[in-house]
């Protein structure tokens, strides 16, 4: 099912006879091992060879190692080098400081810096409000997390987590002008990780918790909330849990549903499973039954911790028990943020009609959607190889510019579903369909109409 993707590229230079089939020879031998060639390069040419750079996709590294050892035993090939491409876009780093002020002569240091900056600082202390106007604090979050929870990848620590966090605060700057900055802590403790956040808090306007594992991320976020005066967001929770209900409300109205009478079924109650399900309970929809790796979810199961507590308490009106595949029979929606591959088609079958299936499960979703296909109206996955890709991209950004630009000092429900909403909105009526349910991550619309949403939604709140 998966195809080769540019993250497994890698650019092989080889020396080749300058013989007139030499690239041909090249072509089909990548072809002929699956790999995906998306640039083909002349970079030096003798009168007997020719030097060329073979630029492809592959499926994964040892596929990659695949492709490479293929060329290398073709007759009168020599591999000079391979480069990563990924690896490549990766060093030293993917984002900087630039400084936004000119510092050419005396006078420009004497009020960028000292003496001039020491009123600044005067101002500041007697007007603490006067930060915001005054320095950084107006357009920058901060990025933090503890590495618990690394993408699909597990417990990899702060500093492995760190590409990760720099690609964020990337994004952040490329959608929404947002200055972000990765915060890698060297704990996993709990309190330490609130009594950090708060000591750095002075220096932003937002902050982004990010690859936290459950359940510490629930108490981390919500005690933050607590302590802080800028607004506390953990993505993994809310940033999946607006694109998910935005996408949810655009392939309701393809299948032509009201939410209000929809069974829906959400395999996973973890970080994202927890903040989707909090949030559809704000649409009031008929009945939502959640199912993790124990099972249904329901009152009276032994062993839940408050999380589940609460989601049993608020959740599956009928009481029903039994397993993931028990919990689709008649449901409207499944939503998976869980694992992969646990049902296939026969199980949508048992869905109700026009059925709609999110199986966001990374790298590989919860079913096929090919399979999925065969019985549901609607499909959506995590992945950017198929329709409907879920994607955080959509709301974090617009979304903290929203915040920012409010100078919030909170977030609130409203003001994600608004979110999630101004998502689905920008999908407008015409190009609504089955396989277009959300919008592109390069719409250069999002962003600004999620910033929109949020900013009104704030401004409703004072
Ligand atoms: N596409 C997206 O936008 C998106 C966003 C967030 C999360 N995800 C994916 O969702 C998944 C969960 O992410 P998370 O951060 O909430 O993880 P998590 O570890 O916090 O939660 C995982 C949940 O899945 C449940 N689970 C695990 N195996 C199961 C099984 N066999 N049957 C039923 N339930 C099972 C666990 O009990 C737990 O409730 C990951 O694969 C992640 O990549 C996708």
């Amino acid at each position: 099912m998966p195809v080769p993707g540019p993250g497994y590229s890698i650019t092989i230079r080889v020396e080749a006879p300058s013989s007139a089939s030499a690239a041909g020879d090249l072509t089909s031998a990548v072809g002929r091992v699956g790999g995906v060639i998306t640039a083909f390069d002349v970079v030096d040419s003798h009168a007997d060879r020719v030097v060329v750079d073979i630029t492809c996709n592959a499926l994964s590294a040892n596929h990659a190692k695949d492709i490479t050892d293929t060329l290398e035993v073709l007759p009168g090939i020599v591999v000079r080098k391979i480069s990563d491409r990924t690896f490549l876009m990766h060093l030293g780093g993917k984002i900087e400081v630039t400084s936004k002020v000119q510092l050419k002569n005396r006078d420009d240091l004497s009020r960028a810096y000292t003496p001039g900056v020491a009123r600044i600082c005067q101002a500041i202390a007697a007007n603490p409000e006067d930060a915001r106007r005054l320095t950084i604090k107006r357009n920058t979050v901060a990025v933090v997390t503890d590495g618990s929870a690394v993408l699909g990848l597990g417990n990899l620590g702060p500093a492995a987590a760190l590409p990760v966090m720099e690609g964020k605060a990337a994004l952040f700057k490329k959608f929404a002008g947002v200055d972000a900055w990765p915060v890698c802590l060297d704990t996993q403790d709990t309190e330490e990780i609130i009594r950090a956040v708060e000591l750095i808090a002075p220096v932003y306007g937002g902050i982004n918790l990010e690859d936290i594992a459950a359940p510490r991320c629930f108490e981390i976020e919500a005690r933050l909330r607590e302590k802080l005066d800028i607004p506390v967001f953990h993505d993994d929770q809310h940033g999946t849990a607006i694109v998910v209900v935005g996408a949810l409300r655009n392939a309701l109205r393809v299948v032509g549903k009201d939410i209000e009478k929809c069974k829906i079924a959400v395999c996973g109650v973890g970080a994202a499973g927890s903040a989707i399900i909090r949030l559809l309970l704000r649409q009031t929809p008929a009945d939502i039954v959640a199912v993790d790796v124990d099972g249904i979810v329901h009152a009276g199961r032994d062993g839940m911790d408050p999380n589940l507590v609460w989601i049993a308490e608020h959740t599956n009106r009928e009481g029903v028990t039994g397993n993931l595949h028990d919990a689709l029979v008649d449901a409207d929606v499944f939503i998976g943020v869980s694992a992969p591959n646990l049902f296939g088609a026969e199980q949508v079958a048992t869905m109700a009609k026009d059925a709609i299936v999110f199986a966001l499960a990374n790298p590989d979703p919860e079913i096929d959607p090919i399979e999925a296909q065969k019985h549901a109206a609607v499909v959506a996955t995590g992945r950017s190889d198929f329709p409907n890709q879920i994607n955080n991209v959509l709301a974090f950004p617009g979304v903290f510019r929203g915040l920012l630009d409010a100078h919030a000092k909170t977030i609130t429900d409203s003001m994600l579903l608004a979110a999630a909403n101004a998502i689905a909105d920008v999908v407008e009526g015409d190009r609504l369909n089955a396989s277009y349910i959300v919008p592109s991550v390069f719409d250069s619309a999002v962003a600004p109409a999620v910033a929109d949403a949020v900013r009104k939604a704030a401004a409703d709140r004072d």
